[in-house]
C-alpha cells in the first residue's frame, strides 16, 4: 500500500518570520554571513571550506561561467561552473577563475594565428570585446603571438579574408610585462606607454592575462572575496555520474576547489558510486551531491561521503520536473525536513554535513527564510542569470532589457545526464525545463549587496548576528492565502502604475 503523508508540503511564500527582541548590538554591520559549506567533525568547523556570503550560483549554462564565477567570488560567494560542456572547456573555465588576479583578467577572446578578419569579427560579436589575443593554440593560456584590436583594421577597407597575422600588432612590437608584476606597476607601464591594455606573459611567453586601463581605473577593494591559500579565487564545478572518471582529473588539474554532482534526483546508486570513486582516488577532493527532498535521501548521500547535500526537486523557476514526472516537494518543507535529518545525523555521528537549498528563490526574503529553516547556503539560477556577468547577452524584448535563461533539462541545454538514470542505456525523451527570458538587472555586485542588506536587516529583526544563531532563534508562522495578499501593497493606486483604473 502506498504511504501518503498527512502533512502538505509548502513553499517559502507561505511563511513569515516572527521578530524576536532586537538588542542594540543587532545592527547590519555586526552581522556575519560566513558559512561552512563542507562536512566537518563537531568542534572542527574551522576545517571546513567556508564562504563569506551564503549564496552560490547554479550549475547551469545560462548562469555559471568564468565571468560570473569571478564576480561572485569577489563578493564572497561561490559559483559552480556548468558541467554540460566538454570536460576540457569546463576545466578551461575553472582555470580562468583560478588564474584571475584582481585587475589582471584572463583573456576570453583568443584566436589562433591562421584566423581571418572574418573569424575575429565573429568572435567580437559573441564576446562583445574588441581586444583579441592571438596565441599559438588559440587559447587564453597559449604562447602570445600578437594582439588584434579594432584600431588594426578599417571595416570599409579591409577584406574579410585578410589573415589576422597581417593586421595584428605582433609580439615583437607589443609592450608586455612579466608575470609577478603588481597591479600598480602594470598601471605605471600603461600610463608611461599610453596603452589601452597590457598583456602579462610568463617566462615561456605564455599569456597569463591582460590589464586594461579601464579596469584599473574602476578597481575597488573586495573585502569579502573568497580566496584559497595561494590567494586565488575559489571556484566549484558541476559533474555528472557518467564521465566523472575522465572529467574529475581534468577539473582537479585546473585547480577546482569543490565539486558537485548535478542531478535533479540524487537519491541514486549512481551518485553513491561517483562519490566513492572520487574519495578513493582523490581523498582530499570535496564533493557535494543531490538533489534530495527528505531524510532518506540525505542519509544515503551522507553515508556515501558527500561533503554537502543539495535540497530541492521541482522548485526551480525554469523547472517543469513536477509537471512532467510528478516528483518533488514544496521547497520550504523539503529544506526543513532535510535540516532536521542533518541535525539528527550530526547528533548520532558527530559530523555536520551542510545543506544547500537549491531553486525557487523569488524574493530576497526567501533567502533568509531558507537559511532560517536550516539551509547552510543557497543555490540560485534565475537570480544570477539577470546580471551583466552571466554568460548570456542582454537584449531588448517588448521594450524591456532581458537576458536569456534556460533550464539544464531543456532542449536547448540538452543536459540529459542531469535527468536520466545515470547509466548509459538511458536517454531522455522529454524535457524537464523551459527556455525563457529574465529581466535584466545590472551588475552582480550591486544586486548582491542589496540582497545582503535585506538579509542582514531581517536577521537583526530576529535578534541574530550569525546564520547558526538565526537558525536557533527563528520562529516562523504559516500565512493564509488572504494574508499573502495583505503582505503586498494593496488598496492604493501605485504612482508608477501603467494605467490608473479607478
Ligand atoms: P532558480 O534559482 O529558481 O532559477 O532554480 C535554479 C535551479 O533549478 C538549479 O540550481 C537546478 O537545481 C534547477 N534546474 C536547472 N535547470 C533545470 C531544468 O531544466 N529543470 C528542472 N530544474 C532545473
Amino acid at each position: 500500500m502506498a504511504q501518503i503523508f498527512n502533512e502538505e508540503s509548502h513553499t517559502f511564500s507561505e511563511y513569515l518570520l516572527i521578530p524576536n527582541l532586537t538588542t542594540t548590538e543587532c545592527q547590519s554591520h555586526n552581522v556575519n554571513l560566513k558559512t561552512a559549506i563542507t562536512r566537518y567533525k563537531v568542534g572542527e568547523r574551522e576545517k571546513a571550506l567556508t564562504i563569506n556570503i551564503p549564496l552560490v550560483s547554479a550549475i547551469m549554462q545560462s548562469v555559471s561561467n568564468h565571468t560570473l564565477a569571478i564576480a561572485l567570488a569577489k563578493e564572497g560567494g561561490l559559483s559552480f561552473i556548468y558541467g554540460s560542456q566538454s570536460a576540457e572547456s569546463e576545466a578551461e573555465m575553472v582555470r580562468m577563475v583560478k588564474s584571475y588576479k584582481a585587475g589582471i583578467v584572463s583573456s576570453d577572446s583568443n584566436l589562433p594565428i591562421d584566423s581571418t578578419l572574418a573569424d575575429a569579427l565573429k568572435l567580437k560579436k559573441i564576446s562583445g570585446h574588441s581586444t583579441i589575443a592571438v596565441t599559438d593554440d588559440g587559447t587564453s593560456s597559449g604562447k602570445l603571438l600578437g594582439l588584434l584590436t579594432s584600431r588594426d583594421y578599417r571595416l570599409s577597407r579591409t577584406n574579410l579574408d585578410t589573415p589576422i597575422k597581417n593586421l595584428m600588432t605582433p609580439i615583437e612590437r607589443l609592450v608586455t610585462a612579466q608575470d609577478g608584476i603588481t597591479l600598480s606597476e602594470a598601471n605605471d607601464i600603461i600610463w608611461e606607454h599610453k596603452l589601452n591594455q597590457l598583456p602579462i606573459i610568463d617566462n615561456d611567453g605564455k599569456l597569463i592575462g591582460l590589464v586594461f586601463r579601464k579596469d584599473y581605473d574602476s578597481h575597488k577593494d573586495h573585502p569579502n572575496e573568497i580566496l584559497d591559500s595561494r590567494k586565488r579565487l575559489l571556484v566549484g564545478a558541476g559533474i555528472n555520474t557518467r564521465d566523472y572518471m575522465e572529467r574529475v582529473p581534468l577539473l582537479i588539474e585546473a585547480g577546482v576547489d569543490v565539486l558537485c554532482i548535478d542531478s535533479s534526483d540524487g537519491f541514486s546508486e549512481w551518485q553513491y558510486q561517483t562519490i566513492k570513486w572520487i574519495k578513493a582516488n582523490y581523498p582530499d577532493m570535496l564533493v557535494g551531491a543531490g538533489n534530495v527532498v527528505d531524510a532518506d535521501g540525505f542519509n544515503y548521500l551522507a553515508d556515501a561521503g558527500a561533503d554537502f547535500i543539495k535540497v530541492g526537486i521541482g522548485g526551480g523557476s525554469i523547472c517543469i520536473t513536477r509537471e512532467t514526472k510528478g516528483i518533488g516537494c514544496g521547497q520550504a518543507t523539503a529544506v526543513y525536513n532535510v535540516a532536521k535529518a542533518r541535525d539528527a545525523y550530526c547528533a548520532k555521528h558527530g559530523v555536520y554535513i551542510p545543506i544547500c537549498s537549491d531553486g525557487g528563490i523569488v524574493h530576497d526574503y526567501h533567502m533568509t527564510l531558507a537559511l532560517a529553516m536550516g539551509a547552510d547556503f543557497i543555490m540560485l539560477g534565475r537570480y544570477f542569470a539577470r546580471f551583466d556577468e552571466s554568460p548570456t547577452k542582454r537584449m531588448m524584448v517588448g521594450g524591456k532589457y532581458v537576458k536569456e535563461y534556460w533550464g539544464e533539462g531543456s532542449n536547448r541545454a540538452r543536459n540529459w545526464q542531469r535527468y536520466d538514470e545515470g547509466d548509459t542505456k538511458g536517454g531522455m525523451l522529454f524535457e524537464e525545463g523551459v527556455d525563457s527570458y529574465v529581466p535584466y538587472a545590472g551588475s552582480l555586485a550591486s544586486n548582491v549587496q542589496n540582497s545582503l542588506a535585506k538579509i542582514k536587516a531581517t536577521m537583526c529583526s530576529v535578534g541574530s548576528l550569525t546564520i547558526p544563531e538565526l537558525q536557533a532563534k527563528a520562529r516562523l508562522v504559516r500565512v493564509s492565502a488572504t494574508s499573502i495578499v495583505e503582505g503586498g501593497a494593496h488598496d492604493v493606486i501605485l504612482k508608477n502604475s501603467q494605467s490608473i483604473d479607478l
